[in-house]
C-alpha cells in the first residue's frame, strides 16, 4: 500500500476552492476600507523605518499588494508574490509598480523567475504563515531566508488562535536557519509578552 502524498496547497487554496467568491471579496473588501479613508499601511511604516531608501523588498503572500504597494511609494524597488491569479491581478490593477508574481512560496525560487537579486528586507503580513499548508512552514521560512541579503531582515506578523502556535514558529524559525531579532506584539513596536495575542518577529539570517 502506498502512502498518499502530503497536501502541499496552501490554506488558503483550499479556502478559495471550497469558496470561489472569496478572493473577489478579500479584493473588494479592502478596496472599501481605503476608499472610507483606513490606515492601511502600518506594516509598511515598520518596514520603511528598518530600510536604507531605495532598498529591494520582498512581499511574502503579498494578496492584492497593499503592504508592497505601499512601500513602492516609498521608493523602494518591491516584488510582490502570492499563490493567488486573483490577487495578484488586483495587485497589478490597484498598485502598478512593483513585480507581482504568482508562486507558492514553498516553491519560492525567484532567481529561477528571472528576479535574481537578494532582498534588503522581507515582508509577510497578514497571517500568511497561518494560511500555509499545515507541514510546510519550515520549508517557507527557509526559502525566504535563502532570499534574503546576508544583512536583510524577514518582518513576519501573524495572530493567536489561527492553528499555528508561537512557539512552534519560534521552533520553526531556528530549524530554518534564521534567528530572532526581535519579538513584537503590534506593527507600532509595542513588547510581545506571553500574553500576546499578535506576533511581530523581525528575524535574520543565523
Ligand atoms: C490574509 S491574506 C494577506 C495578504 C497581504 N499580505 C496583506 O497583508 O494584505 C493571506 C495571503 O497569503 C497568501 N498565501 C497563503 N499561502 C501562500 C503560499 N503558500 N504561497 C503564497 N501565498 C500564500 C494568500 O494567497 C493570501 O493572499
Amino acid at each position: 500500500m502506498t502512502t498518499p502524498a502530503p497536501d502541499r496547497r496552501s490554506r488558503w487554496t483550499r479556502k478559495i476552492e471550497a469558496d470561489p467568491g472569496h478572493s473577489h471579496w478579500y479584493v473588494e473588501r479592502f478596496r472599501r476600507m481605503r476608499a472610507d479613508g483606513a490606515d492601511l499601511a502600518g506594516e509598511a511604516r515598520m518596514v520603511d523605518a528598518m530600510l536604507a531608501r531605495g532598498s529591494r523588498v520582498l512581499d511574502a503572500g503579498c494578496g492584492p499588494g497593499r503592504v508592497g504597494g505601499e512601500l513602492h511609494r516609498r521608493g523602494h524597488v518591491v516584488v510582490g508574490v502570492d499563490v493567488d491569479p486573483v490577487l495578484i491581478e488586483a495587485a497589478e490593477q490597484d498598485a502598478p509598480g512593483p513585480t507581482w508574481l504568482v508562486e507558492d512560496l514553498v516553491e519560492l525560487d525567484l532567481p529561477a523567475r528571472g528576479v535574481a537579486e537578494p532582498f534588503d528586507a522581507i515582508v509577510c503580513a497578514g497571517n500568511v504563515m497561518t494560511f500555509l499548508a499545515p507541514g510546510t512552514e519550515v520549508e517557507v521560512l527557509r526559502r525566504l531566508g535563502a532570499h534574503l541579503a546576508p544583512e536583510g531582515r524577514l518582518a513576519v506578523g501573524f495572530g493567536a488562535g489561527r492553528g499555528y502556535a508561537f512557539v512552534q514558529f519560534f521552533a520553526d524559525v531556528e530549524v530554518a536557519g534564521l534567528r530572532l531579532d526581535l519579538a513584537l506584539s503590534t506593527w507600532d513596536l509595542r513588547p510581545f509578552t506571553p500574553e500576546s495575542d499578535f506576533l511581530v518577529a523581525v528575524l535574520r539570517r543565523a
